[in-house]
């Protein structure tokens, strides 16, 4: 009898408790174009890792600034049919040549342009190795079909739009140095206007070798050669076999739970996933959400000191894994963070210099993010980049591939900030085939109810804003929250709180800076947070796109 009943219960408990499945896809990239693409897929047979093929190959033609076949990324996937959740490490890679001191001058000082500009500046790129493996090991349909739409968008042409045309603008003198970059980016010597239509001939012939050949189609043969060719004549050092040998990695993400829900995110070389955990493990201890309504000053000022200590650890710590021993059991442990909520004091902020680590010292949203839901319940959270806006600017005559510029995110030279002005020391040093810290955190959040797929551009603030983000969802909003969201910032060094304009209340404010906090306002917004969000029980989904940038054409579907 007691039997049976138990047997009862829990037919009806896993009855009620049963995942709906999501009753429709879920999308939102940076672009109207990539999501439909993204849809196109799904409609064809595809599942969500097609779509994020598709997706990523369309960024990389129409939002080029942010993105692309010369840049690299990180794929956070979740598998339904098997539950396997990997990250897929598409980073760029150092070359072989490439050593330690390489941007310094004779007198020892690091000289900003061969970090930023021309080809001195990028990695081998990883973003087609992702393509292809996310394609091959997890898609499925063809890779041609995935590619398809970039190809034909690449061929036909997109409307230019205001991003596009700024960034043209922004990094104008050095397009100008090259020919190739003039082709790719400037319309018979000028820079395009809003609505002029952008045609990209050479991108889509790489992106067709890579249609036919896979990896081959770009890290061999014809297309690699002209890489190489470009590189050298311009002054870099890519070599043919730097490129034959580059590989994705596939990484196990870092998981952590917190508030009864599993948070899978990003590990190095990312120091996103790391960072995260640390931070929510150290706000474990209190309850934000009813905090938010009777001290909301604390409630800043405590999340304050939880990035402090994580971004301190970021910069001691964190580097590609393959080449340095990073203590990540102890970092992401409940424990360490009990230790280092120790010295938190409710009523002042801690100095920077206190903590024992480094002696020393940010932009916009040049990456991008994009979140995906099927129907079957698979997830993407890709971030993908060129580093900053337009990259080094460099574009390999004959291919249309713009190189990135992501050697900046190494330390060049201890103590030095990069462009976000983070500083690191030996553990991200520049070495051969070393992989450069990342700060991009794709995410999802699995709870018994609902899962977020979230993450942002943003260099150094990317974490800061998934946090925010986080912390959003458990007070109980949905993604449209979480994107709209104001966002304020610290990173340990410079030991300040930056605020978006309006993010924080005077009064707000005035309890920070009585704790000891700087406070600096900024005059610009910052990240493009794109979000998907499945509801287990009835299985809705929402998807939502930053109104920092949306258009409102159809970036979320
Ligand atoms: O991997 C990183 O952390 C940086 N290269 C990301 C750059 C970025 O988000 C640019 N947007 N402002």
């Amino acid at each position: 009898m007691m039997n049976k009943l138990v047997c009862l219960l829990l037919a009806v408990f896993s009855f009620t408790s049963a995942a709906q499945p999501p009753r429709k896809a879920a999308i939102a990239s940076a672009h109207f174009l990539a999501t439909e693409a993204g849809h196109e897929i799904l409609a064809k047979g595809g599942n969500a890792f097609d779509a994020a093929v598709a997706v990523s190959a369309v960024l990389s033609v129409v939002e080029p600034q942010s993105s692309g076949l010369g840049g690299g990324g990180f794929y956070l996937l979740h598998r339904a049919s098997d539950g396997k959740q990997v990250m897929l490490d598409a980073r760029e890679e150092a070359p072989q040549a490439a050593h330690r001191d390489m941007y310094l001058d004779t007198n020892g000082q690091v000289v900003r342009d061969w970090l930023l500009n021309g080809p001195k500046a990028a990695g081998i790129p990883g973003l087609p190795a992702g393509l292809v493996h996310l394609n091959r090991h997890y898609g499925r349909l063809s890779l041609a079909e995935d590619l398809a739409p970039a190809i034909r968008i690449a061929e036909q042409g997109f409307p230019a739009y205001p991003r596009y045309v700024e960034a043209i603008k922004r990094k104008i003198d050095v397009i100008r140095r090259y020919p190739a970059s003039q082709k790719a980016f400037l319309i018979n010597g000028r820079v395009p206007k809003v609505g002029d239509i952008i045609r990209r001939p050479d991108l889509a012939k790489t992106l067709k070798a890579i249609a036919r050949k896979g990896r081959a189609g770009f890290y061999q043969g014809p297309v690699a050669r002209k890489l190489v060719k470009a590189s050298r004549k311009h002054g870099g050092i890519w070599t043919r076999e730097d490129l034959k040998k580059y590989q994705v990695k596939e990484r196990a993400p870092i998981i952590t739970t917190y508030g009864g829900k599993t948070l899978v995110t990003a590990p190095p070389p990312s120091s996103g996933g790391i960072a995260l955990a640390t931070m929510l493990n150290i706000l474990s201890a209190w309850d934000l959400k009813k905090m938010a309504k009777t001290d909301p000053a604390k409630r800043v000022h405590l999340t304050v000191e939880a990035m402090r200590r994580a971004y301190r650890d970021r910069s001691v710590y964190l580097g590609d894994p393959d080449f340095v021993d990073i203590p990540v059991k102890r970092l992401i442990h409940p424990y360490y963070a009990d230790g280092l909520r120790a010295s938190i004091r409710d009523d002042k902020a801690m100095p920077s210099n206190l903590l024992p680590g480094l002696k020393h010292a940010p932009q916009g949203n040049h990456t991008t993010h994009f979140s995906i839901i099927d129907k079957e319940g698979n997830l993407v959270s890709a971030t993908l980049t060129v580093n900053t806006s337009l990259a080094s600017g460099f574009v390999a005559a004959g291919t249309g591939v713009l190189f990135n510029n992501e050697m900046d995110d190494f330390s060049a030279k201890p103590g030095q900030p990069n462009a976000y002005g983070l500083i690191g020391g030996e553990a991200n040093a520049i070495a051969p085939g070393k992989r450069p810290l990342s700060s991009m955190t794709p995410t999802f959040v699995m709870g018994p109810d609902d899962v977020a797929v979230l993450g942002t551009p943003g260099g150094s603030r990317i974490i800061t804003m998934v946090l925010l983000g986080i912390l959003d969802f458990y007070d109980g909003h949905g993604p449209a929250s979480w994107v709209s969201l104001p966002r304020y910032h610290h990173q340990y060094l410079p030991d300040a709180i930056y605020l978006e304009p309006n993010a924080l209340n005077t009064d707000i404010v005035k309890q920070l800076e009585q704790r000891g906090h700087r406070v600096v306002r900024m005059s610009h917004p910052w990240g493009f947070m794109n979000a998907t969000w499945w509801d287990k029980h009835s299985g809705q989904t929402k998807a939502a796109s930053d109104p920092r940038w949306t258009t409102g054409k159809g970036e979320v579907k």
